[in-house]
């Protein structure tokens, strides 16, 4: 299965008419929003910097951008977009005089990732526990370091925090237990441990519509990514960067990061800094949950730099 994008048009619907300048994907993922931005400044003097974490995703990218001819105007950089203020620093285009028109952040991951990763975003699947969008030597921890070796009060925050799990406190307990006998080293090992510690039994677990280890496998994916940190770090440093009438398009899948940026975007407009373009967020419609049912949790909201 494809990557499909979420609210595609209504992205791009934010940046038009796509004035001069240089517009942002942070997160570049399948590409589907960077070569809509691209279709649309195609022939003017305007770039796209296309930042992602996925080797794969940049390495995908770079091929489309060659078999195009489209050198001059893309950047792409294989980076954390909590990076932005450095990327754009060293960017060519603000070199050439460029001003930033638009950013773009569709938040988590890919279903590239999911389905070929290896790295055990999917509770579907039989991995190991990695978890991270870039390389997993380059972090502190992987998701097998978090259930292997953090005590029972970090995996009980992080549980309840990231992953607003009720029986946060129960699959701790679990986990602790476990980790005596043997190491916790792939999806079907956490699954099962979740399982067990919410008494459902594989049969009733195949009636149930969303799957009990969800809440769980999102809050150690936020943890290892550090997704929240890096939302607010970046919001600060995009409303540095972004030129003025600029926009910024935030989609996210779940509450946690939709309320950070309903309160940055807030703060920014209390200083007189940012406008809400969006006073209630942008839900996809229903014909795109039928195509895409990915897209039902999704919340856009977009600002312009006053
Ligand atoms: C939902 S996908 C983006 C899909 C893309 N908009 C499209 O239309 O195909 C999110 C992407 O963001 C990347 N990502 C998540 N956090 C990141 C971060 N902090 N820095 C860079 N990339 C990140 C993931 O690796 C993933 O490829």
């Amino acid at each position: 299965m494809k990557h499909v994008s979420v609210l595609l048009q209504e992205v791009i619907d934010i940046y038009k008419p796509f004035e001069r300048g240089v517009y942002i994907d942070c997160t570049l993922g399948a590409g589907g929003h960077s070569r809509e931005i691209l279709n649309n400044i195609k022939g003017k003097d305007s770039g796209l910097i296309a930042i992602d974490l996925d080797a794969r995703a940049v390495e995908n990218f770079a091929e489309y951008v060659s078999k195009h001819n489209l050198e001059r105007q893309v950047e792409i950089v294989k980076d954390n977009f909590v990076n932005i203020a450095e990327i754009w620093e060293k960017s060519e285009f603000k070199k050439r005089g460029l001003v930033c028109r638009g950013v773009i952040m569709d938040l988590g991951f890919s279903l590239d990732e999911i389905e070929t990763s290896g790295k055990g975003f999917s509770f579907l699947r039989d991995e190991p526990l990695l978890m991270t969008y870039g390389d997993p030597s380059q972090y502190s921890h992987t998701a097998y370091d978090i259930v292997n070796s953090f005590p029972k009060n970090e995996l009980v925050r992080i549980f309840r925090i990231y992953g607003e799990e009720r029986d946060a406190e129960r699959v701790a307990v679990a986990i602790l237990k476990e980790r005596k006998h043997r190491k916790i080293s792939t999806t079907r090992d956490l699954v099962e441990i979740v399982l067990k510690a919410k008494k459902i039994s594989p049969h009733a677990r195949r009636r149930q519509k969303i799957h009990p280890a969800t809440k769980i496998f999102q809050a150690l994916r936020i943890a290892v990514n550090k997704e929240l940190d890096n939302i607010k770090q970046v919001l600060k440093d995009v409303v540095e960067i972004l030129g003025k009438g600029g926009r910024i398009a935030v989609i996210s899948f779940h509450s946690l990061e939709d309320r950070i940026v309903k309160q940055t975007f807030k703060y920014y407009k209390d200083k007189g800094v940012l406008e809400v373009l969006t006073p209630k967020p942008v839900v996809p419609s229903r014909e795109e949950k039928a195509i895409n049912p990915r897209s039902r949790s999704a919340k856009m909201r977009a600002a312009e730099k006053m």
